[in-house]
């Protein structure tokens, strides 16, 4: 994954750079690095642990010059290390890189280079990259080498270079995402505009096999063919959020709390732009794509359209959906859904798509980000920049664009009319205040404490709210490393019910809908084989309450709506039993916000 970010202009390099990697550390956190030029020589620092921890360490303010590099790391070829960690420097120590995606045959140019004399100080696949460029610099054409070494790369990249003799940053992409940032007298280039948005909303977004080079202005040419090209430079139209916490101890409870004018943002905003969604009509079959937490996203959207609107709707994972040869044609509709629209499997099932003729509709929170710039229509989620690396209100948001979109449908269908629709908005403009009630249960924080002390835990959840369940026990493994797994309520007795033992959690969503009578049934069964129940339930709900250890109380909503209260307990279960046990909560180990790799 990882974060890079490039600096040109008259500002102290290693300031803007270091600002930049901050903003960029969601993508990867385990070591981080600047090289600058500065005097005719390359200075570079780098080593491992989070941005704060080395710059404590190393300081690296203390880096000179106006032109540097910048890199966040999460590692997939070699271990979190000082040598592993970016920028990777030539042997000749006239040529920096910072890269970010996999270099699928660096084995054989590995071993080319080492035959030719090279020598190689990390285990990275990255460190192929500035000695190719330094074996073809021999003629005195910078940008020719670099064109010549970035032609024998397979796999993926998004690499930014800086050499000492040179005042230019050159910086390129495939498959992994890249924008320019055109500042006044001054350029940025980084893997998202969240590194440079404080200083210019001004960007150009690089498309695969591009490359810029930055002096005082900059050139796009593509590196296949070397033709230039004229790109235009296009306005952010997203706000920027402040990436402050707050009052918050954490950007994950914060943008918990930030649910309510999030939902209510994006229903507003829907409502004001409604053409958005004219374009989509007739189609035979909608198919989503997603990961992670969009993905259950997804499954929810799945009840919504296929209830509301009564077509029907398959849900894949994006990784799952672009091997198997999906069978779909011009008349099917496939909505890819990404907070980050840089997901690497979720672009390549949207490209797989695209290549068999669907529609496609992105559902996404970033601005020009690459899933945006393939779909014949966006759907921006208002949610703002998300932080924490586990995802909390992006979900509620893409669930409120899935019901505005399945009402929409249900218009143009003629399935709903005017004033059933209106009925329907207004309960969903209930919501926000609903969502800030949940959030002020100052007893959610006390049951998390006392009962999550197991090992183990268990989510169920029915119907439309079986994917809360999912998201649930997503959310506990993210965020408290506690094993979490999540069913539908009446699957427990065909496995999970084997995990149950005494005092084990098992968190039950038992609002009033058609199956309430079966999930009492279950939450007895679970009860009579010492587990501890947490339910969430309907206000005053004495019979479930009668029945088990705790409960959370959401009020009464549309059926189709509960996910966007019943989340919420579910968010604040994990964030609340994390902080309980000590988990570094905004950065969980072993993830990254953004997985820009397959
Ligand atoms: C990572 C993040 C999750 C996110 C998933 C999909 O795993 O940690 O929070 O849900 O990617 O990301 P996307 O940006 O495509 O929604």
């Amino acid at each position: 994954m990882c974060g890079i970010i490039g600096y040109k202009g008259g500002k102290k390099s290693s300031a803007i750079l270091l600002e930049g990697i901050k903003n960029l550390e969601y993508r990867g956190y385990d070591s981080v690095g600047i090289a600058t030029i500065y005097d005719g020589k390359i200075e570079l620092k780098k080593d491992v642990g989070r941005v704060d921890e080395v710059n404590k360490k190393l300081n690296f303010l203390e880096l000179n010059g106006f032109i540097g590099i910048g890199h966040t790391r999460w590692s997939t070829h070699g271990k979190p290390s000082k040598e592993n960690a970016h920028p990777h420097i030539s042997n000749d120590y006239s040529i920096a890189v910072v890269h970010n995606g996999i270099i699928e045959n660096y084995n054989e140019l590995r071993k080319e280079l080492e035959n030719e004399g090279f020598k190689f100080k990390s285990e990275t696949d990255t460190e192929v990259i500035p000695l190719l460029i330094e074996k073809y610099n021999k003629k005195n054409d910078f940008e020719k080498a670099v064109i010549k070494a970035l032609r024998r790369l397979e796999g993926s990249f998004a690499v930014i270079i800086i050499n000492k003799d040179i005042d230019k940053l050159i910086a390129a992409r495939r498959f992994s995402p890249l924008m320019l940032g055109v500042g006044k007298d001054e350029f940025f280039i980084a893997s998202d505009s969240t590194a440079f948005i404080k200083h210019t909303n001004d960007i150009v977004f690089m498309e695969d096999d591009e490359m810029v080079i930055i002096d005082d202005g900059f050139k796009i040419v593509n590196i296949t063919d070397n033709k230039i090209i004229d790109k235009k430079i296009e306005h952010n139209r997203i706000n920027y959020y402040s990436a402050e916490k707050g009052n918050y101890r954490h950007f994950m409870l914060k943008e918990i709390h930030e649910q309510p004018r999030v939902v209510e943002n994006t229903i507003n905003y829907f409502i004001k732009n409604n053409s958005l969604l004219h374009n989509y009509k007739n189609f035979n079959r909608i198919l989503i794509v997603a990961c992670g937490t969009s993905y259950y996203a997804g499954l929810i959207g799945k009840f919504l359209i296929e209830s509301i609107v009564r077509i029907p709707v398959e849900v894949d994972y994006s990784s799952e959906f672009r091997y198997k040869d999906p069978i779909i044609n011009n008349t099917d509709l496939v909505i890819a859904i990404s907070q980050s629209g840089e997901t690497a499997d979720t672009i390549a099932a949207a490209k797989e798509a695209k290549n068999k003729k669907a529609k496609l509709i992105a559902i996404c929170n970033v601005f020009g980000s690459s899933l945006t710039r393939m779909a014949d229509t966006t759907l921006y989620t208002q949610a703002g920049t998300e932080i924490g690396v586990a995802s909390t209100k992006a979900f509620t948001s893409q669930l409120a664009v899935l019901y505005l979109f399945s009402l929409h449908l249900a218009k143009i269908n003629k399935l709903m009319n005017e004033k059933e629709i209106n009925k329907k908005i207004k309960l969903m403009k209930k919501l926000p205040l609903q969502m800030k009630k949940i959030l002020s249960n100052n007893k959610i924080k006390e049951i998390s404490e006392k009962n999550f002390l197991s090992n183990n835990s268990v989510f169920l959840g029915r119907g439309v709210n079986y994917p809360v369940a999912l998201e649930g026990a997503l959310k506990l493994k993210e965020i408290s490393y506690i094993h979490a797994e999540g069913s539908p309520a009446a699957e427990l007795k065909h496995g999970h019910i084997a995990l149950i033992e005494k005092d084990m959690p098992v968190v039950v969503i038992a609002v009033k809908d058609k199956t309430y009578y079966k999930i009492k049934s279950n939450i007895e069964e679970i009860k009579s084989r010492g587990g501890k129940i947490i339910s969430i339930v309907n206000e005053e709900d004495e019979e479930i309450e009668n029945i088990s250890d705790e409960v959370i109380e959401v009020p009464e909503t549309d059926l189709l709506l509960y996910p966007f209260l019943t989340v919420i307990p579910m968010q604040l279960i994990a964030y609340y039993t994390g902080l309980c046990r000590n988990c570094d909560i905004d950065k969980p180990r072993n993830l990254a916000k953004s997985v820009t790799v397959e």
